[in-house]
């Protein structure tokens, strides 16, 4: 396999939940290339319903009420991403629409390129998004969708075995 498509894979692999931060901050010039990748991710007609609230510096410990868990209290970093209905595509067929999809496409890639530049982040789903809106003065017609806590991981990230179902429980050939 060609050396640059193997590192790939490392760092996708490389890849797991984070929930123990060192107290270090992120470089600004690591998270302006985050936001780049989450403003060039893919989504339905283009249409961008998303919003992505940066919470670092002094902002950010007024904002350790939304977790439970100790430590994301101590991520230097954490990401609001936000979907906006009203904006979003909405497939004709069946009446869905797309927001959270392309939120969530946005955020997976920029996790994905935080584990190539070293970072440890955790999709925080566990949230009271009230909270949260009420905390970030978020307009009523956003929706959160998750809190990403980001920062420099106790553990240095490595491949290693995940505790996954095997392919053939969830690949099907052909037909179901
Ligand atoms: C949509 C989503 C929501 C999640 N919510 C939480 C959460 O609220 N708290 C938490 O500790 N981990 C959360 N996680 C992390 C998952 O528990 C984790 O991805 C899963 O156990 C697989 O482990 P891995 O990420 O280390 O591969 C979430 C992950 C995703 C993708």
């Amino acid at each position: 396999m060609d050396r640059d498509i193997e590192r790939f894979y490392e760092f996708l692999n490389r890849r797991r939940s984070v929930r123990e931060f060192m107290d270090r901050e992120i470089e600004e010039e690591k998270l302006s290339r985050f936001l780049d990748v989450l403003r060039n991710a893919q989504g339905a007609a283009n249409r961008q319903p998303r919003h992505f609230i940066v919470v670092k510096g002094e902002k950010r410990e007024g904002f350790n009420r939304v977790f439970t868990k100790e430590g994301f209290k101590n991520a230097p970093l954490c990401i609001v991403a936000c979907a906006e209905p009203d904006k979003a595509w909405v497939r004709k067929a069946d009446r869905t629409n797309y927001a959270w999809v392309d939120t969530t496409i946005a955020i997976t890639e920029m996790i994905a390129a935080s584990s190539a530049e070293g970072i440890g982040t955790c999709w925080v789903a566990a949230i009271d998004p009230a909270q949260v809106k009420t905390i970030l003065d978020i307009p009523e017609n956003i929706e959160v969708v998750a809190v990403i806590a980001m920062g420099y991981p106790k553990e240095p990230l490595v491949v290693q075995e995940k505790a996954r179902k095997p392919l053939e429980e969830i690949i099907h050939h052909e037909r179901w």
